[in-house]
C-alpha cells in the first residue's frame, strides 16, 4: 500500500484572486523589480562560510536543473496532450509558473555566480522524455508524473529552507531567497493536488510508476548537487 497525501483545496483557488497579487509575491522582486539596484536581487553574501557557500551553490545548482526538467517535462506532456480539452489548459497554466521558476532561478544563479549543473542537456532530454513518455501512458500517468516529481521537488525545497535557517549572514539576498523558495514550494505543491485532483492515483501501476520517478528525480537531484 501507499500513502496518499491529504488534499490542501484552498491551494488551488488562483493565487491572483488571493489577497497576495503576483506583483507581490516574493519572485516578483526578480521578475519586476521595484528597486533594481537593491542588493538582495544583485549581490551574494561574503560573511559566510566555505561550507556555507557550497551548499548555496549546490542548492542553486539543483534548484536551477529541477525547474529546467520540470519545463521540459510540461513541455513533453503538452506535446502529447495539448489538444485534450482538459489536460491541455491545466498543462499550459503550470509550465506556465515553470517558466517563471527558471527565469528566477537563472538570475539567482547569477547573482550568486554558481556554475550550472553539466547535467543542463541531460535534464532537457530527460525531462521532455519523462513528459512525453507518461503522457503516452495516459492522462492519468501524465499526472501521477506530475504528483511524483512534484511530491519530491516539495520536499527537496522544505530541505533547503531548513538548511537556509542555519545560515548566519547579514546580507539580505538569503532573506529572500527563502522567501522565493517559500513560494516555489508552494505552487509545486499546487501542481501535486492539481494532479491529484485530476486523478494521477488512477493511472496505471500507479505505486510502481511514483516509486520510479520519484527515485529517478531524487537520484537526479544528488548528482546536480555534485556535477
Ligand atoms: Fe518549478
Ligand atoms: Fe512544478
Amino acid at each position: 500500500m501507499f500513502s496518499v497525501r491529504p488534499l490542501r483545496i484552498w491551494q488551488h483557488v488562483p493565487r491572483r484572486t488571493l489577497s497576495t497579487s503576483a506583483r507581490n509575491l516574493p519572485s516578483a522582486a526578480y521578475t519586476s523589480p521595484k528597486q533594481p539596484q537593491d542588493p538582495s536581487i544583485l549581490s551574494t553574501p561574503e560573511d559566510i562560510t566555505g561550507n556555507q557557500k557550497a551548499a548555496l551553490d549546490a542548492a542553486l545548482r539543483v534548484d536551477q536543473a529541477g525547474e529546467i526538467a520540470a519545463n521540459y517535462i510540461y513541455m513533453g506532456q503538452l506535446a502529447v496532450l495539448g489538444k485534450d480539452r482538459v489536460c491541455g489548459p491545466l498543462i499550459t497554466e503550470m509550465w506556465d509558473q515553470e517558466k517563471k521558476h527558471l527565469d528566477v532561478m537563472n538570475k539567482l544563479q547569477l547573482q550568486h555566480r554558481v556554475r550550472p549543473t553539466m547535467l543542463w542537456e541531460v535534464a532537457k532530454v530527460a525531462g521532455f522524455g519523462l513528459g512525453a513518455v507518461t503522457a503516452l501512458m495516459g492522462k492519468e500517468a501524465a499526472m501521477a508524473c506530475t504528483e511524483a516529481v512534484e511530491t519530491v521537488i516539495g520536499e527537496h525545497y522544505d530541505d533547503q529552507l531548513k538548511e537556509l535557517d542555519e545560515m548566519k549572514t547579514s546580507h539580505s539576498s538569503i532573506p529572500l531567497l527563502k522567501e522565493v523558495i517559500k513560494e516555489f514550494r508552494d505552487d509545486e505543491l499546487e501542481h501535486l493536488d492539481t494532479a491529484v485532483l485530476h486523478h494521477s492515483q488512477r493511472a496505471p501501476a500507479h505505486a510502481l510508476l511514483s516509486t520510479v520517478v520519484g527515485a529517478g528525480c531524487k537520484v537526479a537531484i544528488e548528482l546536480c548537487k555534485r556535477v
